[in-house]
This record gives structure tokens, sequence and C-alpha cells, in this order.
């Protein structure tokens, strides 16, 4: 692995705190330099040295930016990840049934990397809310090549271990031919998950409504107290007066001093 001086590990890591929020540190090192390994490569350059002082000057290539951005998140993610929150939500949906209310039910996903969140959420949706029901889900997340991912909605098959045999059957396609060891989102739950880009640290776009309940899950992890504050903020701002909020379980919000109130482990309400 060719090195890369504290000097240019530092600008890179202030250029890429700067568009996404996220302090990469020291213990971070090998692994940036790995990934900027990669992309100088691809990009033709000469060394990461090189590549670095291209991107970190103002006129930086928008397009070598947004790969940059987009290899430099961690995008680690699985279908029905702490499960926990599928089962409140479960819940949730029933008691919204039980009211028999024809109002549009809406979830967001705000981080949803290559979207297995946002479709683990509509399988639950179409299962106990039913396809023909008002509801839909919205993906966002900073990387777009994670957006594009997203989706296609098509998965190597052992990222679905934890997906319920019975969802496999209903909501799922099994891949053949050049698909073989895949699975595809079946279209009548793929076309009721939206995905846009957005970034957490900025205001968030206008297309985006007042949610029911919004999943921000393993995101906040990256984030100083400031910034992660001002995200639950923005976020809040977006959730309906008696909407829920679950944040990851390793993820505490509670010393943000947000008027928030936590009633059970990453599960959050409006105080
Ligand atoms: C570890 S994944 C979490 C995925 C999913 N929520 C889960 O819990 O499995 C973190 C995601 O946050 C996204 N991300 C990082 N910074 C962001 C920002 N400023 N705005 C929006 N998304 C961001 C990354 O691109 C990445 O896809």
């Amino acid at each position: 692995m060719s090195p890369l001086s504290q000097r240019a590990f530092e600008s890179v890591t202030r250029l890429f705190r700067q568009v996404s929020g996220i302090q990469l540190t020291e213990a971070k090192q090998a692994l940036v330099v790995g990934r900027l390994q990669r992309l100088a490569q691809e990009a033709g350059d000469a060394s990461i040295e090189a590549y670095v002082a291209r991107m970190t000057r103002p006129n930086a290539p928008a397009e070598e930016m947004t790969r940059l951005i987009d290899r430099l998140t961690t995008n680690e993610t699985y279908f029905f990840r702490e499960p926990q929150h599928f089962n409140d939500l479960a819940d949730r949906l029933r008691a919204h049934a039980s009211q028999g209310q024809p109002r549009e039910f809406l979830v967001w996903s705000g981080a949803s990397s290559s979207g297995e969140e946002a479709y683990s959420i509509a399988m639950l949706m179409a299962d106990v809310l039913g396809l023909k029901a008002p509801w839909r889900v919205i993906g966002t997340d900073l990387s777009t090549a994670m957006v594009d991912a997203a989706r296609r909605g098509l998965y190597t098959l052992d990222r679905a271990r934890m997906v319920p045999p019975d969802y496999l059957k209903r909501f799922c396609l099994k891949g053949q031919g050049a698909h073989d060891g895949k699975l595809l989102v079946a279209k009548a739950v793929r076309s009721r998950v939206h995905f846009e880009a957005a970034n957490l640290m900025q205001p968030l776009p206008a297309s985006l409504p007042s949610f029911d309940v919004i999943f921000l899950r393993n995101v906040l992890i990256y984030f100083d107290t400031d910034a992660k504050a001002g995200i639950v903020r923005r976020v809040m701002e977006r959730l309906r007066p008696d909407g829920v909020l679950y944040t990851g379980h390793a993820e505490s919000i509670s010393n943000l001093q947000l008027p928030l109130r936590t009633v059970s482990t990453s599960v959050h309400v409006h105080a």
C-alpha cells in the first residue's frame, strides 16, 4: 500500500467532514488509505498523494468528488437488522390498521444505504397492512452510489439470512441466469419504496413529508455531539406529533437535550 503523509490524510478527512459531517479518526487511517489507493488507480493518478492534492483543490471535479464521498462512507447493512424495531413497528401498524383509517402511513429510512432497511420495512407493511392499503416508504442516503444500488433492489442471498422464509416466498424473486444466487425484491413491494439522495447535515429536501415512523439507525454513531444534535433536531421536524423515531441500539441520544422522550431502548417520541 502506498503511504499517505499525515498532511494529506488530514486534508482529505477535513474535506470529507465538510461534506458529510463525519470525522474519520486516525483509527480509520488504513481503511482510508486502502480506499484512496483504489480511487487513485481508477482515476489514473500516479499516487494517492497526487489524487488527494487534486481533490482538495477548490476546482476539484464534481463527479470524482461524488465517487470519493461514496467510497469513504461506511454502508454496512442487512435485512431486518435490530429486529426489535420491526416488532415495535408491527405493533404500531396493527394499531393503525385497527383504527380503519384510510390515511396513508409513511415511513422514512433516513440513512438507507443499499436499501435493505427500507425494503424490510416495506415487506412488513405489505404483510401487516396489505398491498392495497395506502402506505409508502422513502429511503434517503448521502451516497448516490448507494441510492442507485437501493433502487435496483437486487441482493446476494447471503444478505437475506434474516428475511423470514414466508417473506422470501411472498415478496422476493430468486435470481436466474446472470442473477443466479441473488434475490430481487418483488415489484409489488419495490414500487412502494422511493429512494433519493439527502444529506442529513444539510436542510432536508422539501419533498420529504411528515412521517409516522422514522428509522435513523447506525448513522449517528459517526458524528460528534453537535452534529448529532443538529441531525436529530432536523429529522424530528419531519416526525408527526404522534410519530416514533428509532435509532441504532448502540447510539445514545439522551445526552443531546432535545425535546424528545425515550420510551424504550432506542425508541423515541416527541416530548
Ligand atoms: C452503516 S449504514 C446504516 C444503514 C442502515 N440504516 C442500517 O442501520 O443498517 C450508514 C449510512 O449512512 C450514510 N450517511 C453517512 N453520512 C450521511 C449524511 N451526512 N447524510 C445522509 N446519510 C449519511 C452512509 O452513506 C451509509 O449508507
